[in-house]
């Protein structure tokens, strides 16, 4: 009898597999790593054959120790937003062009001004940004014609995985969300948004709902990774939509943060309504049939590994945290604005930068850690308070990823967003999402509805405390800082530009 689901999370920096049991308990996770480079400022990408390698060692490695004959399904995520080009024999043409890859400004204005910026909205739900793919392939198509010339197949990078481990190529809705080509309303390619991009259709992958069987296992495959031949492969989701069914984000009420390399404030939505001026992500949801809303920081408990590993003194995080927890909500003045990577939501500027405003004498190692957790959090806040305007009022929020861990900045997460803070026994985030998803296509589960009741129970509750009142002043100064610095940070990196 078949009793285990895997997911596989093409992430950022690893290839993360997690295998469940029916009941959704967790048997393994393995992820092995491998390099992301950032060969000129702005620019973000990796490999496509590292992540093919890092699956095939994961996958060997879960199913150590069990009858592979046992798994049901398989499920797939990964970082979205990112350009994987194959040629007509299936090869990849360059490096993956990343979700945190800033390099094309230019390209968004481009395509914007070619459909219009309304329509685009109309279209796709989203403004064209810098990280999502459109803008990517327009610039291949200008500076490097030769490689353009070859290109076959548009792939984003876990659907690349699944090319390899079934030879099918198609996609989800969720992922496909972030491209700027889909019809996020209608759920299919755009025929307009194609055009403009200089995209034949035929280069597209198939669009499923997330569910939905995409294939099966090749005898290739399975040769090479030690799953059964003809297993059930799902379309899966994006990380952001696959963690949220992780998170059992399914219907509306419930808002997801995840405080991850970047930060996500997630809500679902019965819906295609985006807002007018674009300010949060409208994408399809992993939930067929609907949609959700997302704000994204760039850098979130990224920004804090950055700063634990530059600024910490080799003090562990906990440590970090111990120290943090004796200074005064608001960290007496001290803010720090996360623009490590740039920003998406609500400032979408690759020029923004990481800052801290307010030092004095009075600040050492403490504050500034407070400060930094505070300051993610702020930023986190901004999301919200659009979600707020969007009439969105969340009884509660499910906390999860790295950041999540710790209780002090959950009760941080609590005092700022004036909202009880819940945890879920699911910490595995998109993966764990993605083993569901194999789930429901595999039938071991009736829907995802079903699956997330089946599986998911809450497992701590942080109410809000009196600092809330103290973090409303100080978020309401916070608010001011990117504006005030936004002209500093394009003048500055036209300084870099011209002298390096
Ligand atoms: C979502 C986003 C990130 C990446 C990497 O829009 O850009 O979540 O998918 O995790």
């Amino acid at each position: 009898m078949s009793r285990y689901l895997i997911g596989i999370d093409v992430g950022t920096s690893s290839a993360k597999a997690v295998l469940i049991d029916e009941k959704g308990g967790v048997v393994k996770v393995v992820a092995p790593e491998y390099p992301f480079v950032t060969p000129r400022p702005l620019w973000a990408e990796s490999d496509p054959e590292d992540w093919w390698e890092a699956t095939v060692k994961a996958v060997r490695s879960l199913l150590e120790g069990i009858d592979p004959g046992d798994v049901a399904a398989l499920g797939l995520t990964g970082q979205m937003h990112g350009l994987v080009l194959l040629d007509a024999d299936g090869k990849v043409l360059r490096p993956c062009i990343m979700w945190n890859d800033q390099r094309t400004g230019k390209e968004c204005a481009e395509l914007t001004e070619a459909v219009g910026a309304a329509e685009v909205l109309r279209i796709t739900g989203n403004p064209v940004l810098p990280g999502f793919t459109a803008p990517k392939i327009r610039w291949v198509q200008k500076n490097e014609p030769e490689i353009w010339a070859k290109a076959a197949h548009i792939l984003l990078p876990k659907d690349f995985i699944r090319h390899r481990l079934t030879g099918a190529f198609a996609t989800d809705v969720s992922d496909a969300s972030g491209m700027s080509l889909l019809d996020v309303g209608a759920r299919r390619w755009s025929p307009e948004m194609l055009d403009a991009c200089g995209v034949k259709a035929e280069m597209m992958a198939k669009v499923l709902e997330s569910p939905e069987v995409s294939g099966r296992v090749s005898a290739a495959a399975a040769k090479s990774t030690g799953l059964p031949e003809g297993l059930p492969v799902a379309a899966g989701a994006g990380d952001q939509a696959a963690g949220a069914i992780g998170c059992g984000i399914i219907s509306p009420g419930v808002v997801s943060c995840t405080l991850g390399t970047s930060g996500v404030l997630f809500a679902h939505a019965e819906e295609f309504a985006p807002d007018k001026e674009g300010r949060l992500h409208a994408f399809c949801s992993a939930v067929p049939g609907k949609w959700h809303f997302m704000g994204v920081q760039l850098s979130s408990a990224g920004a804090y590994q950055w700063y634990h590993k530059t600024l910490g003194g080799g003090a562990s995080m906990s440590d970090l945290d111990a120290e943090a927890a004796g200074v005064p909500p608001g960290s007496e003045g001290l803010f720090f604005l996360p623009y490590l990577t740039g920003e998406r939501t609500p400032h979408p500027d690759p020029h923004a930068r990481g800052t801290f405003t307010g030092l004095t004498l009075r600040h050492g190692r403490p504050h500034m850690t407070r400060a930094v957790l505070e300051g993610v959090t702020f930023g986190l806040r901004d999301a919200l308070e659009i979600m707020r305007d969007l009439g969105l009022r969340p009884k509660q929020i499910v906390a999860s990823g790295g950041g999540a861990k710790s209780p002090l900045w959950r009760q941080i997460l609590a005092d700022v967003f004036a909202t009880p803070i819940v945890t879920v026994n699911a910490t595995e985030g998109a993966a764990y999402g993605a083993a569901l998803l194999g789930g429901v296509g595999a039938g071991v589960f009736d829907d995802v509805g079903e699956a997330c009741r089946s599986v998911l129970r809450e497992t701590s509750l942080t109410e809000p405390g009196p600092a809330q009142t103290v973090y409303d002043d100080f978020y309401a100064e916070f608010a001011k800082l990117y504006p005030a610095l936004r002209e500093s940070y394009a003048r500055t990196a036209e300084l870099i530009e011209k002298h390096g």
